[in-house]
């Protein structure tokens, strides 16, 4: 999945993306570092918001945060960096499905948090992309709507 991930297309070649992987009883570590996220942007958040936040960690196996890696380039501005470390992400969803695992890709007011980055020792110039869940499917696949191209094609 990572090597699926640094194929991800970059601009100059500034590799703006790395990752971290968070399994097993590090994301009861994790789940603290959500909860006092929480707290700080909320101080009033209740008993079960906590507790929401502590468990979101142990949604799935494995944790893998796409940490987006920001630095000053003359031609690659911060929305190309971000848009690789997106396609970095959306690479680790479709190994994943290709090794028959399931994944989400969640961001939600915690990816956002300056505390929460620093917690994970993210540095000042990182941000996170993504929290992606991953792990075996448990269940059936879910029904989603079928699109059609048409609809989202035109001929300029
Ligand atoms: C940048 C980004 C952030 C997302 N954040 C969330 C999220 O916080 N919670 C969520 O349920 N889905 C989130 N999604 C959507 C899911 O990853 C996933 O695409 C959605 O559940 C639909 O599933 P599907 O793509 O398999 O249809 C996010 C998607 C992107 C691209």
């Amino acid at each position: 999945m990572i090597r699926a991930a640094i194929r991800a297309p970059d601009h100059a070649w500034l590799r703006p993306w790395r990752f971290l992987a968070i399994q097993g009883e590090k994301r009861t570590a994790l789940g603290s570092i959500l909860e006092s996220g929480l707290i700080g942007r909320n101080p009033n958040a209740d008993a079960s918001a906590r507790e929401k936040a502590r468990k979101s960690s142990f949604r799935a196996p494995l944790v893998l945060v796409v940490i987006t890696r920001l630095s000053e380039h003359p031609k690659v501005p911060f929305v190309e960096q971000r848009m690789s470390a997106a396609c970095a992400a959306h690479a680790i969803l479709f190994a994943a499905q290709a090794l028959n695992y399931a994944g989400v890709w969640r961001t939600g007011d915690a990816a956002f948090d300056r505390s929460v980055m620093t917690g994970l020792g993210l540095g000042t110039d990182e941000e996170i992309a993504g929290f992606i869940y991953l792990g075996t499917p448990n269940g059936p696949a879910k029904t989603i709507p079928t699109l059609d191209p048409d609809d989202f094609l035109s001929h300029w």
